[in-house]
């Protein structure tokens, strides 16, 4: 991390958990969060959950996000979550184009960038999830993988329109595998998007955009990868639905 940006510790409760369930661990990371953190911590629950973790959540300073959403404003979308319901339902932010919505629901670059547009201009926070294959690892693609994808996401929008945005990068063998990536192959990967993120936008949008790395993050290894000086912080699966594992993710302890 670099004390100039605010760590952000992410946990995405992808399709897990009852309303009850959720509720209570939401209530237990409340409890366990130290008074005194000074980052910032975000649940992304399952859309049938979000009126309960929100109760839970009520006077903590934990973010609630949702895992994705539409992008139009309303009308005949079977299944989906328009920006507005999102935003009733608590949420502030949106996790957008994780690997699994672009591999199993077959997400594109542009169907991202219409998220994107449509989170922002509700100013909704999108957590933009990109990151390569093992294949295109293998093939030496993922520099052009990730530089693709970031285009892609940003595609028409402006330095203006994306203060806010929040990046994380997520290998896709990386996910749910327990195969981390190294802090050195993570942090040579933050350190390419952060290149291209300064070729969209400029050098202070580049050194003030905060970069997550998720894929397999686990309470024995968060302390070495936040060590890194361009990683800000993680995106959790797994980990996040254990509340003692994941209060020891978010309270990580820097090893230099
Ligand atoms: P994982 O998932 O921590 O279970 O690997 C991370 C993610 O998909 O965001």
């Amino acid at each position: 991390m670099n004390k100039n940006r605010i760590p952000m510790i992410a946990g995405n409760w992808k399709m897990h958990l009852n309303a009850k369930e959720a509720g209570e661990l939401a209530l237990a990371l409340k409890k366990g969060l130290d008074p005194d953190l000074r980052h910032e911590v975000l649940i992304a629950p399952t859309y049938t959950n979000l009126a309960a973790v929100r109760e839970a959540l009520s006077g903590s300073k934990i973010i609630l996000s949702s895992q994705d959403v539409h992008w139009e404003e309303k009308g005949a979308f079977t299944g989906a979550v328009s920006p507005a319901q999102i935003l009733d339902a608590g949420c502030t932010h949106a996790i957008i184009g994780h690997s699994e919505r672009r591999k199993i629901f077959g997400e594109s670059d542009e169907v991202v960038n219409k998220k994107m547009k449509a989170a922002l201009a509700h100013n909704i926070v999108p957590v933009l999830c990109i990151g390569e294959t093992l294949e295109e690892r293998e093939a030496q693609q993922t520099y052009r993988v990730l530089e693709t994808q970031l285009a892609g996401a940003f595609a028409g929008l402006k330095a203006g329109e994306v203060a806010r945005v929040v990046i994380a990068y997520e290998p896709v063998w990386a996910i749910g595998t327990g195969k981390t990536a190294t802090p050195e192959q993570a942090q040579d990967a933050h350190t390419f998007v952060r290149k291209q993120m300064e070729k969209l936008y400029g050098g202070d949008y580049a050194a003030g955009v905060r970069i997550l790395y998720g894929g397999s993050v686990k309470a024995d290894n968060i302390d070495t990868l936040m060590a890194k000086p361009d990683i800000d912080g993680a995106l959790v699966g797994g980990e996040s639905l254990k509340a003692d594992k994941f209060l020891r993710v978010i309270h990580f302890q820097e090893v230099l």
